[in-house]
């Protein structure tokens, strides 16, 4: 068994060889999911939603994010292991810096931070200091008071530009990985042939280089509602095994996600 590293992942985005992702925050489901085969998990933010039944990710702390990250890693023996950097805990670099070193002593193999421009300078700063680096542009949970709700981004042209501008940007300022949220299937399409980084996509289409769940959502089990992106797999296979198995099967084979999973 070999470990999977931002090295196979890069290799897998030349080789047109999809990328699958899931949420984990145990370390039970951790290692199911590690066992299957999935390419990389991710101890996202969302816990504040799904575990912690809050109404977004804002009242998420390091603390808590340390504490998953740490069980997500017991539980993984092959998988990348990616890390959200919670609300307000990048918010200057030295916080960033030391945030940081936090998930990475957890057991994290990257980080992921929400946002673009603003963010170049963190990027680039824990880049050199040996933090592999996560964007997430597009749907940033994070600023869903900014955004005035939890809703599609980049549909009108200048925004779709900016968008692609700061994707090369953060791969520019070293970010290793890039996570697209909620935006059309086209200019998902776009930043991913912009950029030679993997490009993974959550309500993004068919055509990024790999594909990113959130647990409770393809188990559908969440404490709130079923996002139009997502799709419950274990309703259709009646086994959590089986269930996540297809979730990497349909997008290995480009067969998730379609357009009824996706924006236009
Ligand atoms: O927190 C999370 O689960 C995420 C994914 C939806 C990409 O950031
Ligand atoms: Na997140």
């Amino acid at each position: 068994m070999k470990k999977v590293t931002i090295s196979t992942l890069i290799k897998m985005k030349q080789q047109g060889e999809r990328i699958t992702v899931i949420t984990a925050y145990d370390a039970s489901f951790a290692k199911l999911f590690d066992e299957q085969g999935m390419d990389a998990i991710l101890i996202g933010d969302s816990l504040g939603m799904v575990l912690m039944g809050e109404d977004d990710t804002l009242p998420v702390t390091i603390e808590q994010m340390v504490y998953h990250t740490r069980s997500v890693k017991k539980g993984t023996q092959r998988a990348f292991v990616i890390a959200d950097m919670p609300f307000m805990s990048y918010a200057t670099t030295e916080q960033t810096y030391t945030n940081a070193a936090r998930l990475m002593a957890a057991g994290a193999s990257m980080v992921k931070m929400e946002g673009g421009d603003w963010l170049l300078d963190s990027v680039r700063g824990l880049t050199e200091r040996g933090i592999p680096v996560c964007g997430h542009l597009g749907l940033t949970p994070q600023s869903v008071h900014k955004l005035g709700g939890f809703r599609v981004q980049g549909r009108e042209q200048q925004q779709a530009e900016d968008l692609i501008n700061q994707a090369m940007a953060l791969e520019n300022a070293g970010a290793q990985m890039l996570v697209l949220e909620c935006v059309p299937t086209e200019l998902a399409r776009r930043v991913t042939e912009a950029l030679s980084i993997p490009v993974i996509g959550i309500g993004a289409g068919p055509d990024t280089d790999g594909q990113v769940l959130v647990m409770h959502d393809m188990l559908g089990v969440s404490a709130n509602y079923m996002p139009k992106f997502s799709k419950n797999y274990l309703a259709l296979c009646g086994d959590i095994r089986k269930a996540v198995s297809l979730y990497i099967e349909e997008v290995k084979q480009g067969k998730f996600p379609t357009d009824e999973q996706s924006f236009s």
